[in-house]
């Protein structure tokens, strides 16, 4: 099974950003581990990171044929695009919305996701343990 994960806007300065909110792993280290964690269960992953609206939206239509289930941290992208909504049922594959924060515990505009509702479900709060969880979900 291949796994599209991708990490839009400001996940690139995970490390750097607000480590008491998003940690203090990088995007790279957490990636390297996801590979050997993919591995160690027969999933073959793809990494892409854009801060740009319009990438993300074309790596979504590119995981169609190529992905079996996308994993998705959109960050503020989740709350209000409507174009991400829409790439997410156009390519009609499992995908699992995740974020490394316990969004409901945070600012009220983040309580809301446009892109859970066309989500197969919704991981948060439990920092980068989030994407093994989705790894495993898309994987039983
Ligand atoms: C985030 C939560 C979003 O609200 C925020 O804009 C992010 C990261 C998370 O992983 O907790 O950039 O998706």
């Amino acid at each position: 099974m291949t796994i599209f994960i991708i990490n839009g806007p400001n996940l690139d300065m995970l490390g750097l950003r607000e480590p008491e909110i998003y940690g203090s792993d990088t995007l790279e280290s957490i990636n390297t581990e996801l590979t050997d964690y993919c591995a160690s269960v027969g999933v073959r992953p793809e990494f892409f990171q854009s801060n740009s609206e319009g990438e993300l939206i074309d790596i979504i239509h590119s995981a169609r044929g190529k992905a079996d289930g996308i994993v998705l941290n959109a960050g503020a992208y989740t709350h209000y695009s409507y174009a991400i909504r829409d790439a997410i049922s156009a390519v009609e594959l499992p995908c699992v919305e995740v974020h490394l924060s316990n969004v409901h515990k945070r600012e009220e505009f983040r309580h809301k996701s446009v892109l859970s509702a066309v989500c197969t479900g919704v991981i948060c709060g439990f920092g980068k343990k989030v994407y093994r969880l989705a790894i495993d979900a898309l994987n039983l």
